[in-house]
């Protein structure tokens, strides 16, 4: 069972709607907040004994840190930690036209690949005392290098394609500390990020994120998958 769940990202979009459905299930959600203003005061005004926000920037140590000795301080084990921050900040700009010289293809990699490493690395010592010992990187098809059709973003494929690499390497090394690594695509969603032409709304990838979230899983089982427990190729 799932008792605590720690979720970045959480002001908006995907991280939203996961908060919202966990919280429905009693959970006790702390919930990674980019921006200070926004829905998460709701959330806390309607839930305030079981949901936290924490302010967090995945791509800065001090504040990846900050947020886990708060939680600390607050709960003795983390039970899941699902990676969902994440931006996409050139859209289909063909290869003369991209900018090499200009931060967003490496703040892409900061915010996408290692701000889950950062956070990871920091929530271990609590996700180790939990019973459910699941770490969930929401990924993308993007980063399916098997399967991929695309001409152009580089910086959002590539940093998701890593984030699969870095799901890999979690999966060998927690093994043996009896955890599961999943790197889950969540559909196409009607977000700021996915646009509203996109087929699905959070609350429904949010939906199967949390059936998947709750399954008893093997550490040999699949990692990367769809929102419907559907395996991806590599
Ligand atoms: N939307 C899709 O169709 C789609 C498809 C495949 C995969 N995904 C993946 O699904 C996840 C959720 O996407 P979404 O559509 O919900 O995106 P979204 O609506 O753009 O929300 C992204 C969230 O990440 C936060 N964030 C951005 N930079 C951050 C940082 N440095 N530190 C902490 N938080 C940060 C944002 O906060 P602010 O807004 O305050 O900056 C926001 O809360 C992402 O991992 C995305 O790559 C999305």
């Amino acid at each position: 069972m799932i008792k605590t769940i720690f979720i970045t990202g959480a002001d908006k979009g995907l991280g939203f709607s996961l908060a919202q459905r966990f919280l429905r299930e009693g959970t006790r959600v702390f919930a990674g907040q980019h921006h200070p203003e926004g829905n998460l005061s709701d959330l806390a005004k309607s839930f305030p004994q079981a949901f936290t926000p924490i302010p967090l920037d995945v791509t800065q140590m001090d504040s990846v840190r900050l947020a886990a000795s708060r939680v600390a301080e607050l709960i003795p084990a983390l039970d899941l930690l699902i990676n969902n921050a994440a931006v996409m900040l050139e859209t289909r700009t063909p290869l003369p036209e991209l900018d090499m010289t200009r931060l967003p293809l490496l703040e892409t990699l900061d915010v996408n690949t290692f701000g889950p490493l950062r956070m990871v690395q920091q929530f271990l010592p609590l996700l180790e005392k939990g019973d459910h010992k699941l770490i969930l990187n929401v990924s993308s098809e993007a980063g399916s290098i098997a399967d991929c059709p695309r001409e152009s973003e580089f910086a959002y494929s590539m940093s998701k394609a890593a984030l699969n690499m870095q799901s890999k390497i979690l999966q060998n090394y927690l093994k043996p500390r009896g955890f599961k690594i999943l790197a889950v695509h969540p559909g196409w969603m009607q977000t700021d990020m996915g646009g509203v032409g996109a087929t699905i709304h959070p609350d429904e990838a949010a939906d199967g994120i949390f059936k998947l979230a709750v399954k008893n899983w093997n550490p040999d089982d699949e990692i990367y998958m769809d929102y419907r427990g559907q395996p991806l190729p590599w």
